[in-house]
């Protein structure tokens, strides 16, 4: 082989491989193109979607008034097991007997520590929770227990008494199965309701 066609070849050979390493480059480019975009469009996407939580927060929902029970159905020291119409638990207690609606309160039942059954004891004036011995004093406040510790008092719902009759504000989010019905949550501790919710 001549002198000539040895260096041809090597020549070639060069230019095959300068062409090699421009794809390889050409190609990480690329990808690294795309790899950015894509990670601009993530942060883009997650920036409107804080921007749009900020400027249209979701709506609280709307909140109602709901019957209870008769009041005088209900003497000093009784307590009823309610249910929202959204499902959550309330303990409403009658505490006193002077004729208002500050006789009654009404607090969530579910224990803020790990979601226990809360309950109403007359007879130690006090909101109790079995599980881990959370003790609540008459107004939901934690005093003992591990809601004490964690400082998580029982969540209050506003009553009003109108004609006799005890009414609870709560939200009015729906069961996706219309399950919540106003007869079927109302249990007097010791009591019968009855088809008006109110005691027999
Ligand atoms: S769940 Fe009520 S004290 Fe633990």
């Amino acid at each position: 082989m001549s002198d000539h066609e040895s260096n041809t070849g090597s020549g070639q050979s060069d230019r095959e491989d300068e062409s090699g390493q421009s794809s390889r480059r050409s190609f990480v480019a690329g990808a690294c193109t795309i790899g950015m975009g894509g990670a601009l469009l993530a942060s883009y996407g997650t920036f409107f979607s804080y921007a749009g939580r900020y400027l249209y927060p979701s709506k609280p929902a709307p909140k109602g008034w709901m019957f209870v029970t008769v009041a005088s159905a209900m003497k000093v020291g009784d307590s009823l097991t309610y249910r929202t119409p959204a499902g959550a638990p309330v303990a409403i207690a009658r505490q006193a007997e002077h004729g208002d609606v500050d006789d009654f309160i009404a607090l969530s039942s579910q224990c803020p520590h790990l979601g226990c059954a809360v309950h109403w004891e007359s007879q130690n004036n006090r909101f109790f929770c079995p599980c881990h011995n959370g003790v609540f004093d008459p107004q939901g406040n934690a005093v003992s227990g591990p809601p004490a510790d964690a400082d998580q008092p029982l969540p209050r719902f506003p009553l009003k008494l109108e004609d006799g009759l005890l009414f609870i504000e709560v939200d009015m989010d729906v069961l996706p199965n219309g399950a919540a019905s106003q007869h079927s949550v109302n249990e007097l501790e010791g009591n019968d309701v009855n088809e008006s919710g109110g005691i027999a």
